[in-house]
């Protein structure tokens, strides 16, 4: 049987689908080029905004055309909005076969099975602990990149940010312990994936499950975790996503600092520069405990990048609230930012609050957010010209097959054109010198490697 998964959502979606599929191919399916060729289809969904769940639910209709031709194909939804509109959309969809909640991946092969033997819906929403057989697969036939691998950390969310839905249909903070951790990344290591990438909803509370954020003297078991990954031969470089900076202690900050394969990048989400909106968003810090945070880190790694979530239009926020916000990235100097419009979320606490900025306000703010970081990544790309990076080689650039493409430590998209002599391979490193740039990449020049000793 062929399968054919569309992700949608986070990074931990992405992970999640690349879980099942090794999953399913170890149980004898076999991957199929989309879904038109596919035996069967799954939809791995996002509930995060509104917009998402849209978009998932039209792609299921369509599918229904896709039933019609092949009456024996099987489908099914996972991730976010299956556990949380499951039950609703199995009896509402004629054509979805199945409904599978976020801790329940390990279960597809065997659920499939039993829908192509007997042909009834399934449902199961059920938790699983962190550390569940089978829910971390990895392929090894190179379909994930060669270069970098995801690896969840932690599953759910305990923070109740009172905008998100992510506690509701993830469930409770879980922690793996760290050595399961360690034995996966000790494992891409050995298949020559250079780069690991950690994620989870809140990886700076990671093994302080369910907890208060923590003061900022105490112990911080990511760093531990981060040093013992560091310690892994073959790891060459440690990323990860989302620190909450409310658990970002200096034990964390020296760990991150100190530890040279840690990449001096971090994705650090503001949501808000006005410290009344913060404490209406369930945020525990203020902007004052943010900056020093970054100004921390920038102390310690002088060359550091951030990047950051931000939320317009969260209901009552005026104009002088936005402004905060606005000042606040300009004094962080954030090189990236994704910038979401408010939108509620059934059953969330903001739900409560009236939505009352309107949505032309949302889109003005969402504009001139955007507008300020092109300005900005603009500039600080033109100050990186004449400087040497070394890349993490991603494959060809999608623009121009004959130049190639690559991440510098502080996540910026660099091209080069490879030497014909010297051909280079997804996952090599390369050193190139920045000769050119615009707001999202830098053009480079390769050094030889001769010359880089
Ligand atoms: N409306 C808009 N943005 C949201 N996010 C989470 N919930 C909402 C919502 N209800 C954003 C946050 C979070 C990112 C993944 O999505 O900024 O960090
Ligand atoms: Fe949602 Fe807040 Fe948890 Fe992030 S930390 S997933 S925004 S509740």
């Amino acid at each position: 049987m062929k399968f054919y998964i569309k992700t949608y959502g986070c990074q931990m979606n992405l992970r999640d689908s690349d879980s099942a599929a090794a999953l399913l191919i170890e149980h004898g399916f076999t991957p199929a080029e989309g879904e038109a060729d596919a035996d069967l289809v799954i939809l791995n969904t996002c509930s995060v905004r509104d917009q998402a769940e849209r978009k998932a639910i039209g792609k299921l209709g369509f599918l229904g055309k896709l039933k019609r031709e092949r009456p024996w194909m099987i489908f099914g939804i996972m991730g976010c909005m299956a556990q949380s509109r499951g039950t609703e959309l199995l009896k509402s969809i004629r054509h979805l076969d199945f409904a599978i909640g976020t801790d329940q991946i390990h279960r597809i092969p065997e659920i499939v099975e039993q829908i192509a033997a007997k042909h009834e819906k399934t449902a199961s929403f059920d938790r699983a602990s962190a550390e569940t057989p089978g829910i971390d697969s990895h392929r090894f036939d190179g379909a994930e990149s060669p270069h970098s691998a995801f690896v969840s950390i932690m599953r759910g969310c305990s923070r109740y940010c009172s905008y998100c839905i992510v506690p509701f249909v993830r469930g409770p903070e879980r922690s793996r312990p760290m050595d399961s951790i360690l034995a996966e990344c000790r494992t891409l290591a050995a298949h020559g994936v250079p780069e690991i990438f950690l994620l989870g909803q809140n990886v700076s509370a990671y093994g302080l499950d369910n907890t208060a954020p923590p003061p900022d003297d105490a112990p911080s078991p990511f760093g531990e975790l981060l040093k013992g990954i560091a310690a892994i031969d073959g790891v060459r470089r440690i990323r990860f996503t989302s620190p909450h900076p409310a658990y970002f202690t200096q034990a964390l900050i020296d760990a991150f600092t100190q530890t040279d394969k840690v990449c001096k990048y971090v994705h650090l989400p503001l949501q808000s520069g006005s410290d009344r909106i913060l404490k209406l968003m369930n945020r525990p810090y203020d902007t004052a405990k943010y900056l020093s945070i970054t100004d921390r880190l920038r102390a310690a790694a002088p060359g550091i990048s951030f990047s950051t979530d931000v939320i317009v239009g969260f209901p009552t926020e005026t104009e002088a609230d936005f402004q905060a916000t606005r000042a606040l990235m300009d004094r962080v100097g954030f090189d990236n930012a994704f910038i979401f419009k408010y939108s509620p979320r059934k059953g969330t606490r903001s739900a409560q609050m009236p939505d009352d900025v309107p949505q032309e306000v949302k889109e003005e703010r969402n504009q001139i957010l955007l507008a300020d970081l092109e300005r900005r990544a603009e500039a600080a790309n033109k100050k990186l010209v004449g400087q040497t990076f070394e890349l993490l080689v991603e494959g060809p650039s999608k623009r121009n097959s004959a130049r190639w493409s690559g991440r510098t430590e502080t996540f910026k998209q660099a091209v080069f054109t490879p030497d014909p002599a010297h051909p280079v391979q997804c996952g090599d490193f390369v050193r190139v010198k920045i000769v050119r740039s615009t707001a999202t990449t830098l053009y480079g020049e390769l050094i030889p490697a001769e010359k880089t000793n």
